[in-house]
């Protein structure tokens, strides 16, 4: 836990403040920080071997770096399993002038919970077994929503009237939830801290390390769930409490209509990133497979991190990495340093769905060092799915 807290505790500044955040490592293992999604320089990221030494126990080390752009992100480790063992935060950069009116705002950290000793499944017993396999998930006690389990939902309280922003994050290690909000609509306006056009859904699916803004109108007097299910297991939901002030009975639940979930498609970034138009300078054409070895591994390209090539790019160049994902199961994977453009959107992690999905997406390379470049499912990165972008 980050100061007897889990989550961590919220961190939240104005876009453009310098954060300094001092971390004292009191466990008996060596840690570190990543500000994930936000494109610190180089040095504070937070990568063990790559951008620094781990924080050995009983050390201290200090993160600083301009805040921005706003968004809505969080913290974790970046040493082995820890973030399972809960070792996450949220980091809110608050506009200065936001584009979106609301009236209050609540954060909503949903995450798999498990309170052991996370493992990574072995390659003996398990090795060999093909493609048949799919994938092995932790044992995972619950779901947890802002660190409650579901039987003890926290409460957001709403009065009539009101837009009431909800930032999502998706701190789970090897989960894909989807989430609703009984008796309300959402306008999704941020994907990944990044503002969007507008767009009304029922339902939207995000992997772990994605992050969405929804604000909803409170037009539905009563007491409401905000529900996230996982995807890819059959845990309980992860609940919150939507309740009105001075709530009457509650109407009932509008019969919705044609269930409307949000897809990447959907997602129009408000503004375009720069040093992405045209052709780009430089392509890398990916595969996301699990690895042919004895041993438990996931590859990019058939190679396992640490024992991997790193994607060479030059300052300044237009960079293009396309993945084809030839297993069974979900990668989310995320870039760090650098937003990039996929479809219409801007986002700095992006699901490649199983059997053979393939996304596309493209990067200024205007942040130079040493960038990990990996799936956020925690086993996936563990067991090598992993590539450093690196800056020659
Ligand atoms: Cu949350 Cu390497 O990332
Ligand atoms: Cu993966």
């Amino acid at each position: 836990m980050y100061e007897g807290q889990f989550p961590g505790p919220e961190l939240r500044v104005q876009e453009g403040d310098v954060l300094s955040v001092e971390l004292t490592n009191d466990l008996q293992e060596e840690t570190t920080i990543h500000w994930h999604g936000v494109p610190v320089p180089n040095p504070v990221d937070g990568v063990p071997n790559v951008t620094q030494e781990p924080i050995a126990s009983g050390e201290t080390f200090t993160y600083t770096f301009r805040a921005e752009p706003a968004g809505t992100y969080f913290y974790h480790s970046h040493v082995g399993l820890q973030l399972d063992r809960g070792l996450l935060g949220p980091l809110i950069v608050e506009e200065r002038e936001p584009h979106v009116e609301y009236d209050r705002e609540y954060v909503v950290v949903v995450d798999d919970y498990l309170p052991g000793e996370p493992e990574l499944p072995s390659g003996g017993g398990r090795g060999g077994g093909g493609g048949m396999m799919g994938d092995v998930r932790p044992p995972y006690e619950g779901l947890l929503l802002n660190g409650r389990l579901p039987a003890d939902p926290p409460t957001f309280g709403v009065a009539e009237g009101e837009r009431v922003r909800l930032r999502f994050v998706n701190a789970g290690s090897a989960t894909v939830f989807g989430v609703r909000i009984a008796g309300h609509e959402m306008t999704v306006t941020h994907a990944d801290g990044r503002p969007v056009e507008p767009v009304d859904v029922d339902s939207f699916v995000f992997g772990a390390g994605e992050r969405y803004d929804v604000v909803i109108e409170t037009t539905n007097p009563g007491t409401w769930a905000v529900q996230a299910d996982a995807l890819d297991g059959n845990e309980p939901p992860a609940r919150a409490v939507v309740e009105y002030e001075s709530a009457g009975g509650g109407s009932p639940q509008r019969p919705s209509s044609a269930s409307n979930r949000l897809q990447y498609g959907d997602l129009r970034a408000i503004s375009s990133l720069d040093g992405v138009s045209g052709d780009p300078d430089r392509t890398f054409d990916l595969t996301l497979s699990r690895g042919r070895g004895q041993s438990y591994t996931w590859t990019i390209d058939g190679q396992a991190y640490p024992d991997a090539d790193p994607l060479q790019v030059r300052p300044d160049e237009h960079v293009r990495i396309r993945m084809t994902n030839q297993s069974p199961v979900v990668h989310p994977m995320h870039l760090h340093g650098h937003f990039f453009q996929v479809g219409n959107a801007i986002k700095d992690t992006v699901i490649v769905p199983g059997h053979r999905g393939q996304v596309t997406i493209d990067f200024h390379a205007d942040n130079p060092g040493r960038w990990l470049f990996h799936c956020h499912n925690l086993y996936h990165l563990d067991a090598g799915m992993a590539r450093v972008v690196k800056y020659v």
